[in-house]
C-alpha cells in the first residue's frame, strides 16, 4: 500500500481505499465533473482558476457537492500537505478533483437510504507524467486530424470538464491507428479545429498567435496562460475559426495542457510544420512560462525521466509490503 492519502467524502483515506461504487452516477452516466491542477515548486498553480472551472462544470451538471469553493480549496491544500512528505522535496504533484452526483437513488438502500455526491481529491507525483513526456519536448509532437469530431456546445458544452469522455477516447484510438505517436486533433462539426483529447491547440502565422475560437473546446487554464503571457510579451493573439488549411500554412503549431504546459508540434497531417523545430514564438512563450512558474519544466522532465524506473520499483516494493 502506498503512503498517499485521498480526500474522499469528508475523510482522508488510503489511496487504495478510495473507491467509487458501481452504483455511482459517474459509472452509470459518466456523470462527474473533474479538474487537474499541477504544482510548481510544490505550490499549486492556478488552483482558483481550476476550482472556478470545476464549480462552473458542477453548475452545468446541476450537482451540489456540499462544499463551498473556499472549503474545496482548503481541503485541496490539506490533501497536498498530507501527501507531500511521501516524496522527495523536489517532486511536483498532480492534484485531481473528481465530483459526481453520487450513487443513483434507485440503489439508495445500499447506502443506508441516503445518497450523497461523491467528492474526492487525490495527489499523484508528476514523476510519471513528466518523466514519460520528455521525448515529446525533445522531438516535438506529430498531429493529425481524426475522424472523431468534437461534440459541439449546443449538444453538450465542452467548456464543462466532465468524465463523459468517450469521444475523446475514440479520438485517441483513431490517432493510434493514424500512426504510432500521432496526437489526434478533433474538428468541430463545421470543420474548424477544436482541440485534442486533453489539450488545446494554437497556430502561429506571421508572428500572430491564433487560438480556435473558444466555442467548441475546453477553456484550458493553460490556454488562458498563453493568452496572458502573449499579452505580457506583446505577441498579438487572435481567436478565430481555424481549419485544416490554416494549420497547413502555419509557421508554428503548439499544444497546451496542465501537466506539460506547452509543447511544439513538428508535423501536421504528415507535413512538416515550419522548419520542423521549435519556432521563435513558441520559444519565447515557453521561456516566459518557465520564468513565471520558477521551474524549468523541460529540465524537470529530464530529471524525472532518469528517476522514473527507480521510482516505479520503489512504488511497487511499497505496494507489496
Ligand atoms: C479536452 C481538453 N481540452 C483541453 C485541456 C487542457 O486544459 P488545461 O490547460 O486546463 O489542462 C484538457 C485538459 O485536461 C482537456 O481535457
Amino acid at each position: 500500500m502506498t503512503d498517499r492519502v485521498v480526500y474522499f467524502n469528508g475523510e482522508y483515506v488510503a489511496e487504495s481505499a478510495a473507491r467509487v461504487s458501481i452504483f455511482d452516477s459517474a459509472l452509470m452516466f459518466g456523470d462527474m465533473a473533474f479538474e487537474m491542477t499541477r504544482t510548481f515548486g510544490q505550490q499549486p498553480f492556478g488552483l482558483l482558476a481550476h476550482l472556478d472551472r470545476l464549480y462552473g462544470s458542477l453548475r452545468l451538471l446541476e450537482i451540489d457537492c456540499g462544499l463551498t469553493i473556499e472549503e474545496m480549496e482548503a481541503k485541496t491544500l490539506e490533501t497536498l500537505a498530507r501527501n507531500q512528505p511521501t516524496e522527495a522535496e523536489d517532486v511536483d504533484w498532480q492534484i485531481m478533483h473528481n465530483v459526481s452526483r453520487g450513487p443513483l437513488p434507485l440503489y439508495a438502500t445500499v447506502f443506508d437510504g441516503a445518497t450523497e455526491p461523491t467528492v474526492s481529491i487525490n495527489c499523484w507525483p508528476l514523476i510519471t507524467h513528466m518523466g514519460g513526456f520528455l521525448a515529446n519536448y525533445r522531438d516535438g509532437l506529430r498531429l493529425a486530424i481524426c475522424a472523431q469530431q468534437a461534440i459541439p456546445a449546443h449538444l453538450m458544452d465542452p467548456k464543462a470538464k466532465t468524465r463523459s469522455r468517450m469521444h475523446y477516447q475514440m479520438a485517441v484510438l483513431q490517432g493510434a491507428r493514424l500512426g504510432a505517436g500521432i496526437w489526434p486533433v478533433m474538428l468541430d462539426p463545421d470543420g474548424f479545429l477544436a482541440e485534442g483529447p486533453g489539450w488545446n491547440i494554437f497556430l502561429v502565422k506571421d508572428g500572430v498567435v491564433f487560438s480556435p475560437e473558444p466555442r467548441n473546446c475546453l477553456l484550458g487554464v493553460s490556454r488562458g496562460n498563453v493568452l496572458t503571457l502573449a499579452e505580457r510579451l506583446e505577441i498579438p493573439v487572435r481567436q478565430a475559426n481555424l481549419g485544416r488549411y490554416e494549420a497547413l500554412q502555419a509557421d508554428e503549431i503548439f499544444c497546451t495542457s496542465t501537466t506539460y504546459c506547452i509543447c511544439h508540434a513538428v508535423e501536421f497531417e504528415g507535413q512538416t510544420v515550419g522548419d520542423g523545430g521549435p519556432g521563435p514564438v513558441f520559444q519565447r512563450l515557453q521561456a516566459a512560462w518557465k520564468e513565471q512558474v520558477g521551474v524549468d519544466f523541460v529540465a524537470q522532465a529530464e530529471d524525472y525521466a532518469q528517476r522514473l524506473a527507480a521510482w516505479r520499483e520503489a512504488e511497487l516494493a511499497v505496494g507489496v509490503s
